[in-house]
């Protein structure tokens, strides 16, 4: 498109713009955003007159009077009027005639397209580099009023500070206003956990009240940290003995006969009728190492005889009531059911398929001082928790309804990267998180993953998504490549992207711009699958005016709006 002189001076980079051109008889309206504004002057390339610029600095016919100013927009969508003015989603079947006037949208122009859809909206910033908000859909996974009719993938990306986590639950106050909806959110830094037992208080950043606005949605939200989870299966237990300083106290290293004496030690267990829930009493540990002492135990786990003697002379000269309180209580105490408040992590997973409760589930460690815990009982709680989603989800998709769920997952790159990781527990949390991924969405499953990198994480999770959000800091590199194959294109989309601004760069923490490239079936301005840039809300005031059905601090959207009033 040409830019008209009286408009050349404006910032269009950036702006959301629309054409109105007639198509089969019918008006119709095409919107875009404009992405690049490029300057030719065809004079100035001539080499005589160059020679005379350089000589005069201008020349006055020429200079900036013949100017040219091409700008370039890419088309998201077009929509119909109908006879009683009603408008519909329609498409560019046609070219729209020179001489074609381009408007700038604003906000009027959107809510008198949009108002067949008004209900459905949900706004997460403006279009960036302006001052249109940009509205957003997300649809539950259901069928029926408000539905996409089917489960689908979403991914939030950009480098670490670029506002992820802050989109991640805005997008999940997003989903919580669908009253079927369920969500579980798998949070290995603590961090939407902090959120919802703090208020929003006593951190830096934004300041979302997240549990008041999803209460207040009608929707109970609960967290669960680790010492509020029972684990209940003898193959975490044999891992965690693995893991545990039990062997290590004992001088036996990190090999083969670990392993072996792990199995030795459950099945042992097990023949004498302990159960996981009795592992924290006295007795159990008692049994556990009298097995220490049994010559045919040892035999299995060590075949040299001097091996075998070491080891039960370690044995002997142990202290065993230390044993006892400092390193079997605490992993014990995981497979605990009797601790207070404490709960399985089956029942957290049908609190959220069946009673559509917001869930997260804090693995940071954090809360809890009694429990053994570390990075690796994370990973196999975390493997535990999808091979239990995926289970339960089969299970409950039974009677042929759609489990309308959303699974949100921090540090997806972490839990599924694409190289193979040597470690087993690693490689099976990636197996699983990669298997659920591509099963459960038949079942009304809908993840949602955040990362700090698409390069390295799985290719099989990428190519799941249906919905994507790139922040600042993919713009180099693998990164980029990763960025340009998922849009589709190297084109001036990808221009606009790469203008974002480290927001830590900005001049006060009230300027700072959180700004998102999306693709994917998001806006109801995106039907023509090109991505779409939106400047995320950088207060919760601007967040909450724009959707009022949130403001309600515990009551209904409407009563305290018109409290208010
Ligand atoms: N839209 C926003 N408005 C105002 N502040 C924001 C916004 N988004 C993020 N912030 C602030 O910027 C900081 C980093 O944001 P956030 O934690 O969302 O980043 P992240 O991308 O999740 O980073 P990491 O990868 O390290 O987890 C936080 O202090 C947060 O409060
Ligand atoms: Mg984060």
């Amino acid at each position: 498109m040409d830019v008209l002189g009286t408009a050349v001076q404006k910032k269009l980079v950036g702006e959301l713009a629309f054409l109105q051109f007639v198509q089969d008889g019918k008006d119709h309206y095409a919107l875009g955003q404009i992405t690049e504004v490029e300057l030719r002057n065809v004079w100035h390339e001539d080499p005589t007159i160059r020679s005379l610029i350089r000589q005069r600095g201008g020349v006055d016919q020429i200079s900036e009077r013949q100017d040219t100013h091409l700008g370039r927009m890419t088309l998201s969508a077009v929509f119909s009027e109908n006879s009683e003015g009603k408008y519909a989603p329609s498409f560019l079947g046609t070219v729209p005639s020179t001489g074609t006037n381009i408007y700038l949208v604003r906000d009027q122009v959107l809510e008198t397209l949009l108002e067949p859809f008004k209900e459905e909206l949900f706004y997460l910033g403006r279009v960036y580099g302006s001052t249109p908000l940009l509205p957003t859909w997300f649809k539950h996974f259901g069928s029926g009023r408000g539905g996409a009719g089917e489960a689908y993938h979403l991914g939030i990306f950009g480098k670490s500070g670029s506002g992820k986590s802050v989109l991640a639950k805005l997008i999940l106050f997003a989903y919580a206003r669908h009253a079927d909806m369920g969500a579980i959110v798998i949070d290995p830094q603590g961090e939407f956990a902090r959120d919802l037992r703090s208020g929003a208080a006593g951190h830096e950043g934004l300041q979302l009240p997240v549990r008041e606005i999803i209460e207040g949605l009608g929707r109970q939200a609960e967290v669960l940290g680790v010492s509020d989870l029972v684990l209940d299966r003898w193959d975490i237990f044999e891992e965690i003995l693995f893991e545990s300083q039990f062997f290590e106290r004992l001088g036996m290293r990190r090999n083969n006969n670990r392993e072996l004496a792990c199995a030795e030690i459950v099945a042992h267990l097990k023949k004498k009728k302990v159960t996981l829930k009795s592992l924290p009493e006295r007795a159990s540990f008692d049994q556990a190492w009298a097995l220490l002492h049994d010559e045919k135990a040892l035999a299995r786990i060590y075949n040299q005889k001097d091996r075998r003697a070491g080891l039960k002379d370690q044995v002997d000269s142990a202290d065993r009531d230390a044993f006892f309180s400092e390193v079997w209580s605490p992993v014990a105490a995981l497979f605990d059911e009797s601790r207070s408040g404490a709960r399985k992590v089956t029942w957290a997973i049908d609190a959220v398929l069946k009673e559509k409760k917001f869930l997260v589930l804090d693995l940071s460690g954090k809360d809890n001082e009694d429990l053994y815990w570390n990075a690796r009982i994370q990973a196999l709680t975390i493997q535990k928790v999808i091979s239990d989603l995926k289970q339960r989800a089969e299970m409950a998709y039974e009677d042929d309804k759609s489990l309308n769920t959303l699974v949100l997952i921090d540090e997806a790159a972490r839990l599924a990267p694409r190289e193979k990781p040597d470690d087993a527990v690693e490689q099976r949390v990636r197996d699983q998180l990669i298997d659920a991924v591509r099963t459960t969405r038949k079942y009304g499953l809908g993840w949602l993953f955040i990362s700090q990198t698409l390069a390295s994480l799985h290719q099989e999770i990428l190519n799941q998504m249906r919905i994507m959000f790139f922040g600042f800091g993919l713009s180099l590199g693998q990164e980029y490549d990763a960025v340009a194959r998922l849009v589709g294109s190297r084109g001036p989309a990808l221009d606009l992207y790469r203008l974002f601004r480290d927001p830590h760069s900005a001049f006060s923490v009230e300027s700072r711009e959180y700004s998102f490239m999306t693709v994917g079936p998001v806006s109801p301005l995106s039907f023509a699958g090109t991505p779409l840039f939106l400047s995320v809300f950088n207060s919760v005031d601007g967040f909450l005016a724009a959707n009022p059905r949130l403001a309600g601090s515990g009551q209904t959207g409407s009563a305290a709006l018109s409290e208010e009033q």
